[in-house]
């Protein structure tokens, strides 16, 4: 096992789990703007990192561009969103991520919000996304929980979180119920 991980961060959520992972793993972490700084022929396994971003996965178009060059290596996606773990919906966001390529594993991971560290665009959809959701007259209860929680900062990462991750890494999983493929490496 050899891996990498590449992650996209705006406010540092994303990063803090790269960093986690990376020291459990004693592997690189390198942040995507760096991408082109990586041999990735010399990683058997990928794992790429970012911000949920409107239902979407930042730089999820670059990710599935570079899924040719990466055949036959075991590449894993971690998502980090501003909701709790065990939200509707984020099960179906992942088998999403999932369904774009066969092989792919995808986890989520709560992050949170971080305003102070948001550029001046994110805070002001933010704020538009705070607005609508708070004017909707019948709320679930999880979109109730969320027009609390945006309105400020707030932190729900949790290092214990990466544990499944970590597991599929060191098992080789690359599909749900840990299925291991029986591919080359790839370098
Ligand atoms: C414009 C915008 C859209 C967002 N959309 C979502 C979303 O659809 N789902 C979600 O869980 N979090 C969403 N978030 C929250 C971020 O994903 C969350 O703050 C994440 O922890 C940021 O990671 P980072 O610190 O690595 O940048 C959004 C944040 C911004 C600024």
């Amino acid at each position: 096992m050899k891996p990498v991980i590449l992650y996209c961060s705006q406010t540092g959520f994303t990063k803090q789990y790269a960093v986690w992972m990376a020291e459990e793993l004693s592997c690189p972490a390198v942040p995507f703007e760096k991408r082109n700084t990586v041999d990735f022929s010399r990683y058997d396994t990928i794992l790429f990192g970012s911000w949920c971003h409107g239902g979407r996965l930042k730089r999820m178009k670059w990710f599935r561009g570079m899924l040719p060059e990466w055949k036959g290596k075991r590449k894993l996606l971690f998502a980090v969103g501003a909701s709790p773990a065990g939200n509707r919906g984020i099960e179906e966001f992942l088998k999403g991520l999932e369904a774009q390529e066969e092989g792919i594993r995808a986890f989520y991971l709560p992050g949170g919000l971080c305003y102070e560290q948001m550029g001046a665009v994110s805070r002001a959809m933010m704020k538009l996304f705070s607005f609508m959701i708070g004017r909707k007259r019948e709320k679930t209860p999880e979109e109730e929980n969320m027009a609390r929680m945006i309105r400020r900062s707030y932190d729900i990462s949790d290092r214990a979180c990466t544990a499944p991750i970590l597991e599929a890494v060191r098992k080789g999983e690359t599909s749900r119920g840990g299925k291991k493929r029986r591919e080359g490496a790839g370098g």
